[in-house]
């Protein structure tokens, strides 16, 4: 009897570890440590040199990381172009006029090719540059797990599917983050990620106008002023690229300021405000508070939530393949 409860848990361990080794075990640290001891450095350079000429470039590349994540898993499927049977994503709603950066991945990956050809997956130039891109403007700085291959294909549908749109309900931001894997501490804190960057007036206009804010808010004069304010800039129709910064206290800086303002009703997003005006058990709004007023929380948070979203159903081993245009696949 004893025996064979002891080989059951044996059994256990032994199937938790097998677990373990195929969900995470996969991405490591130093991956290209034999393969291409530059390719981090070569990253963060081109990174910071892009960074200087266009302050928003962070914002961009912090977005592509996330937009290529959550649609079909982190594997560059984000950067393909059309080409023969492929349709782009690219074109998909959330991203087309929209989503930038991609010259500057181009840039870099060209640079990686020179010194280390087939090596350095795209999917991980994104993961790197997404990380350099938040330290850059201040932000936490964590280590990348590397490793992801590249996919063969986009999905179109899927962007269209999985990116959330920014007046979605709160029940659906949540739902959305929970099919990838991501819990609601995860949902708050990777929102802090509209600390950097704008977003165009098609974006927060119904935000802007949406009556049942007034009705429910617009009592407290801060909410009220600052639709006012958007309004001015956004039209109730035209001017559809105007743009707006999603942190407006310190729009360039990657700091907490993002859940003060939301705390004042001051998000630029409906999917921002969302965090604070719907109640989820107290919860949410709980942790909107706790990183308002303590920066550094905040920042832990977001290191381990980042990496989190970066091992969203990623290809490793054999499966995908190391792209030498991150545009696309290889011949
Ligand atoms: C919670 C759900 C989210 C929604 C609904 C959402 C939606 C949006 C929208 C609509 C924009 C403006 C796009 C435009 O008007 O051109 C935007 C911008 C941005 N988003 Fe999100 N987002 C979400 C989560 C995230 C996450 C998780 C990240 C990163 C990890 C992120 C990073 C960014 C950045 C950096 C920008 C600014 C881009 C720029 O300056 O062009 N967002 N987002
Ligand atoms: C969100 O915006 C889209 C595009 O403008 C619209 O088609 C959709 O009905 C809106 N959804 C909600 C819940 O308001």
């Amino acid at each position: 009897m004893e025996i064979i409860k002891a080989l059951f848990v044996l059994l256990v361990l032994v199937l938790n570890a097998v677990k373990i080794l195929s969900d995470e075990g996969l991405l490591i640290l130093d991956y290209y440590k034999e393969t291409c001891p530059l390719a981090e450095e070569i990253v963060s350079r081109n990174v910071e040199v892009a960074v200087l000429k266009n302050p928003r470039m962070a914002a961009f590349l912090l977005r592509l990381h996330f937009h290529d994540c959550f649609v079909m898993g982190c594997d560059a499927s984000v950067l393909l172009d059309n080409y023969g049977d492929i349709v782009s994503e690219k074109q998909a709603v959330p991203n087309l006029n929209s989503l930038r950066g991609f010259e500057v991945i181009d840039e870099i990956k060209y640079i990686l090719e020179k010194a280390c050809p087939l090596t350095v997956s795209c999917a991980d130039v994104l993961a790197m540059a997404a990380r350099d891109a938040v330290a850059s403007r201040g932000g936490p700085r964590w280590k990348v797990l590397l490793g992801r291959k590249d996919s063969l294909k986009a999905s179109f549908d899927g962007a269209n599917k999985f990116l959330p749109a920014p007046n979605s309900s709160l029940e659906s931001l949540i739902a959305n983050f929970n099919q990838q894997g991501l819990d609601i501490e995860d949902l708050v804190a990777l929102s802090g990620s509209h600390t950097i960057g704008k977003a165009r007036c098609l974006s927060f206009r119904q935000r802007a106008y949406d009556i049942n804010i007034e009705e429910k808010y617009d009592k407290y004069r801060r909410y009220k002023n600052f639709r006012r304010i958007l309004r001015s800039i956004c039209p109730n129709s035209g001017r559809d690229d105007a743009t707006v910064p999603l942190d407006f206290s310190t729009p360039t800086k990657f700091d907490n300021h993002y859940y003060i303002n939301i705390v004042e009703g001051k998000g630029l997003l409906g999917s921002d405000n969302i965090l604070v005006t719907e109640d989820h058990e107290g919860k949410i709004r709980k942790l909107v508070w706790a990183f308002a007023s303590n920066q550094e929380l905040f920042f832990t948070s977001f290191a381990y939530s980042v990496v989190k979203m970066g091992n969203i159903n990623v290809l490793t081993g054999n499966e995908g393949e190391i792209r030498k245009n991150c545009r696309f696949v290889n011949p």
